[in-house]
């Protein structure tokens, strides 16, 4: 099989051949960020927003990048050229680099450009809606994408056990804030709300609102677990689940069980906006 073709420091190698040395931070502490982001007709998507929260991400966890925004586009770049993929998923990865003592950075970090083909979920996610558990977890310097998704893991664990496709997280005040990698809205009539504290800011959500301002009124600001019964519609959003609409939060059915025209309105819209 063909292995693909990944960027790690410096060097362009088959993803067979990559290696990092085993005391990185990355590997024995956890110390890292990334960013993950998707091509539209064979083209990055957002790739400067991306890089810019990439960078955020690193600031937020006091990681000194020694890259410019534009060698890390060049990079991803160059990476996806050598890939020949139709569409590409892109991870972009920064760990903290090898350490003498396993915990002090030495001030080299390591990065990483992987791009694999982009992989669709069901067409009945979208058309039907999918069910999303809750989980009572809040995630560590939520504004930074770091390395640690260890909640994430075992909070999707236990959403497949129940059918559901994501699991939200909610606070100790009994907010809903995100899903493990998804944002979360939801509509009252025409107000659409999604939460702005206690999250990381997703690109597409960031799209959406953009999409969304000239037709509804937006409102940023918390939504509280015990409210979700007077929402309308609900739906989570991110780089590869675009605009999936949600039909079922715990016990709770929203919107008769079926995607909401609202919701249904904006997947038009972003469908247009990302492929055009
Ligand atoms: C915790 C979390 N929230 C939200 C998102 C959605 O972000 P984006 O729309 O940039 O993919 C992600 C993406 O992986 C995530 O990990």
């Amino acid at each position: 099989m063909t292995q693909p073709i990944c960027y790690l420091n410096g060097k362009y190698v088959s993803f067979d051949q990559a290696c990092l040395p085993l005391n990185d931070l990355g590997i024995v502490r956890g110390y890292g960020i990334f960013d993950f982001l998707r091509t539209y007709n064979g083209v990055p998507f957002k790739l400067t927003e991306h890089i810019q929260r990439l960078q955020n991400s690193a600031k937020l966890i006091g990681l000194s990048l020694p890259w410019s925004s534009a060698e890390i586009e060049e990079i991803t770049q160059n990476t996806l050229t050598h890939n020949h993929l139709a569409e590409a998923n892109i991870r972009i990865v920064v760990t903290g680099g090898a350490s003498a003592d396993f915990i002090t950075p030495l001030g080299q970090p390591s990065l990483m450009v992987i791009v694999t083909p982009v992989s669709e979920y069901p067409q009945e996610y979208y058309e039907q809606g999918i069910k999303v558990i809750t989980v009572p977890i809040e995630r560590f310097i939520p504004k930074a994408k770091s390395l640690n998704y260890i909640s994430a893991i075992g909070a999707l664990q236990q959403a497949k056990q129940t059918n559901a496709v994501e699991a939200l997280y909610v606070n100790s005040q009994g907010d809903v804030l995100e899903g493990t990698t998804t944002n979360f809205f939801v509509f009252r009539g025409s107000q659409l709300l999604t939460p702005k504290e206690g999250i990381l800011n997703g690109i597409t959500r960031d799209v959406i609102l953009e999409l969304a301002k000239d037709r509804f009124e937006i409102v940023e600001q918390s939504i509280a677990y015990s409210q979700l019964n007077h929402c309308d519609e609900a739906f989570i959003t991110s780089s590869t689940k675009e605009i999936m609409p949600v039909v079922q939060i715990d016990e709770l059915h929203i919107s008769q069980g079926k995607p909401g025209e609202n919701t249904q309105t904006l997947m038009d819209l972003f469908q247009n906006y990302a492929k055009s």
